[in-house]
């Protein structure tokens, strides 16, 4: 058994801003070193485990709170656990830092102009178009960390610029070697 430490990448950011890119990116990289990897996207979650709730505040912070409890149990048995979930409200992030040890809260920022450009979902042509009335960032909160581990500036970095960046914080604390 491993007997490597297990620690979350928690990526939260505005839809579209890349957190999903990014932790399928790391997921590759960190299996060729041997690492067991697990990762908890927030809109997979939201197929299964969260099917029931919406994205009223309530819905939102329970949803994210159920993904805490899975990072928590995956990376305390040495699974390094990434989590890709928008995860806006403040409140709910301080509660995942103080539950999960070893946790990175990972900023994947992108200016508003740049999310409506890219738009990989169409969801923000649906916001602008009165079709949904809740998409974060938008039309709903979110509130910007206040002292993440790392932040990324998607619009300025390329996605291997952003992985690089990850990897190196990684490095520093000892969790990946290169
Ligand atoms: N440095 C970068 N890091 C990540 N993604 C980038 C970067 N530069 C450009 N992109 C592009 O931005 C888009 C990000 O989409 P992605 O689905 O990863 O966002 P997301 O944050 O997971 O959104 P959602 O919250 O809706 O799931 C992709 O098309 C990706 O190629
Ligand atoms: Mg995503």
């Amino acid at each position: 058994m491993s007997s490597e430490p297990g620690y979350v990448l928690w990526f939260t950011g505005p839809p579209g801003a890349g957190k999903t890119t990014l932790a399928e990116r790391l997921k590759v990289i960190l299996n060729e070193k041997g690492s067991r990897v697990e990762i908890l996207d927030g809109d997979e979650i939201r197929k299964g485990l969260s099917k029931d709730l919406g994205f009223s505040k309530e819905d939102r912070e329970k949803h994210n709170e159920r993904v805490i409890f899975v990072a928590k149990l995956l990376s305390r048995n040495g699974v390094v656990t990434l989590v890709p979930l928008i995860s806006p409200y403040r409140e709910v992030r301080q509660k995942a830092r103080s539950e999960i040890p070893n946790f990175i809260e990972i900023y994947v920022r992108c200016p508003l102009d740049v999310l409506i450009k890219r738009d990989p979902k169409g969801l923000y042509k649906k916001a602008l178009a009165g079709e949904i009335t809740n998409l974060t960032g938008l039309q709903d909160p979110y509130e910007e960390p206040l002292s993440p581990e790392i932040t990324l500036d998607t619009n300025k970095q390329t996605v291997d610029e952003s992985v690089n960046t990850i990897l190196e914080y990684l490095k520093f604390r000892g969790y990946y070697k290169g």
